[in-house]
């Protein structure tokens, strides 16, 4: 397990590292998003939704729980965007047929995530968001599983090269 948080300064900061973020996913990867109302967690699954080139513009799926983004290009992956908010748990979760969708070759982000987390496998990637001190910032921690702290190195190595050329 890997776990490390990075601090940004603005929406598009964030929108920034969901791009980074993108690189280290795959298919089937599932991302537990957690963080309270106006966060960034919508913001960040922007940046994500950028970098995989899928159509549509990112909202939260508030009402309808679940948007499918469909690559725009051949040989790319859709993203399946959850917000969870709305239900009653990981077995309400399954009823709805959820757990099978995220299965499928995508990348699947879920906003409050921790809502259903039985449901989920036992491998996801975890993006927890907090307030910072200031209006503009956020506090995005990210845990790596077993397995899969050579992705995390490698994000955090990006972020690092960043970093570097700012200064
Ligand atoms: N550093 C930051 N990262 C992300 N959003 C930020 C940041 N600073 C301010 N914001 C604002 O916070 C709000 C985040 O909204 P959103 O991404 O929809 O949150 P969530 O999906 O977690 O409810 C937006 O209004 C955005 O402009
Ligand atoms: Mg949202």
């Amino acid at each position: 397990m890997l776990v490390f948080s990075v601090m940004t300064h603005s929406p598009d900061e964030t929108r920034e590292l969901g791009k980074l973020f993108a690189s280290v996913l795959r298919a089937r990867d599932v991302v537990l998003m957690t963080g309270s109302l106006g966060a960034g967690k919508t913001c960040f699954v922007g940046g994500v939704a950028e970098a995989l080139r899928v159509k549509g513009h990112v909202s939260s799926p508030t009402f309808t729980l679940l948007h499918v983004h469909e690559p725009a290009e051949e040989n790319r992956l859709p993203l399946n965007h959850f917000d969870v908010y709305r239900l009653d748990g990981a077995d309400d979760f399954i009823d709805h047929g959820f757990d099978e969708i995220s299965y499928q070759d995508g990348i699947t982000l879920i906003e409050w995530g921790d809502r259903v987390r039985e449901a989920l496998p036992d491998d996801v990637i975890e993006l927890a968001i907090t307030f910072g001190d200031d209006d503009d910032e956020r506090v995005l921690r990210f845990l790596f599983p077993k397995g899969r702290e050579n992705d995390g190195e490698k994000f955090r190595r990006l972020l690092d090269g960043i970093e570097r050329r700012k200064r």
